[in-house]
């Protein structure tokens, strides 16, 4: 009888010991899930960063915060919802916030995310300038950070090795576009008077995007051998509403004189296509029009013969690309200086291929 106790007893002990064994193996992974919020987030970030010696497995199921400049712009909206769909499909908890383009605000949307101890982040900073300051608050919570759509620049970057940058270069987007001009029956020279006079429908100009586009859209011209004549240069924003009012402007100033329409990007280009077809002018007749993006309204415009031409900015691409640089910094992997850029390549989108990008 004293036997057969003491059995039960040293079974029930073995039991004990072993549940104890296993409830310390599972905080972790509870700390992550159930975060007792105020408590335990006080101490995530220090506990990341005391882990950054040992690459740690990507975290399926992790919770990623997602920094967007602004929800109203219409191409940061299909990259939007691109990253969220591959992110929930890979069984991701995210959090998209809009930054509703102030930068105090997204400063403080990104904090607010550290604080939460999220896995990592995807910033769309609002504004570029602002790179070193957002580059900073995540090196010292060392949160792993994949910047999209403004880039900053290398040595900006190089402060902080779980940080990369995914985008595409502007310059080839806005070579894209000269090229699309070059690629007409004249040239963009439709009244043959020897130059191509254009007007150019700028986006915010802080951005690198806008900068290019503006610039190696006509650099392509002179490079082609032809005379280009700027008639007028407006920042529009990005918005639509903004390119239509500017052409508008433009078309009650300068009439006939413009040959060629240059927007940064398709909504403009949609709303300058309103006021073309507003002063009666007929686009790849008497004028021509080009944006970047590849919006699903200007596919189909392009399609009709109302615009020229676009270039596809890969959305999707770039949002897998931004998921799969992200989960490499989970997995542990650190970017040398100099070496933290990864780029989509655009695509020219004209009448002839444009089916090939239509859903
Ligand atoms: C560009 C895009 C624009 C706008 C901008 C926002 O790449 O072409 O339409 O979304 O990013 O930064």
């Amino acid at each position: 009888m004293k036997k057969t106790l003491a059995l039960l007893l040293s079974v029930l002990m073995l039991v004990t010991l072993l549940a104890a064994c296993g409830s310390n193996d599972t905080p972790p992974a509870d700390t992550s899930g159930g975060d007792t919020q105020q408590t335990d987030d006080a101490n995530t970030p220090e506990d990341t960063t005391g882990d950054t010696e040992e690459p740690e497995a990507p975290a399926a199921g992790g919770t990623i915060g997602v920094c967007i400049y602004q929800f109203t712009d219409a191409f940061m909206t299909t990259y939007r919802n691109a990253l969220q769909e591959i992110l929930e499909g890979k069984g991701y908890q995210v959090t998209t916030v809009d930054g509703a383009n102030d930068q105090a605000k997204q400063n403080e949307q990104i904090n607010n995310f550290i604080t939460q101890g999220v896995d990592a982040l995807i910033i769309n900073p609002v504004m570029t300038s602002a790179a070193d300051q957002i580059i900073a608050t995540v090196q010292a919570a060392g949160i792993p950070t994949v910047l999209i759509n403004r880039e900053p620049t290398a040595d900006q970057m190089a402060v902080y090795d779980k940080l990369v940058y995914v985008g595409c270069d502007a310059r080839q987007s806005g070579t894209m576009q000269g090229e699309l001009i070059l690629d007409t029956p004249n040239k963009g020279d439709i009244n043959g008077d020897g130059k191509i006079s254009y007007i150019m429908v700028q986006g915010d100009p802080e951005n690198v995007d806008a900068q290019y586009r503006t610039e190696f859209s006509v650099k392509a011209l002179v490079d082609a051998g032809m005379e280009v004549e700027e008639l007028n240069l407006t920042r529009g924003d990005w918005m639509r509403e903004r390119g239509q009012e500017i052409v508008a402007n433009d078309l009650a100033q300068f009439g006939e004189q413009i040959e060629v329409v240059f927007c940064n990007n398709d909504d403009m280009a949609i709303g300058a296509l309103q006021s073309i077809v507003a002063a009666n002018r007929k686009v790849n007749e008497d004028i021509y029009l080009v944006g970047v993006d590849a919006l699903d309204a200007a596919l189909n415009e392009v399609q009709a013969g109302n615009m020229t031409g676009t270039v596809l900015n890969d959305a999707v691409g770039q949002a897998t690309a931004a998921v799969e640089q992200m989960e490499l910094l989970l997995g542990g992997k650190t970017y040398a200086a100099g070496e933290q850029s990864v780029y989509v390549d655009y695509v020219k989108v004209t009448p002839d291929n444009v089916s090939d990008f239509m859903k």
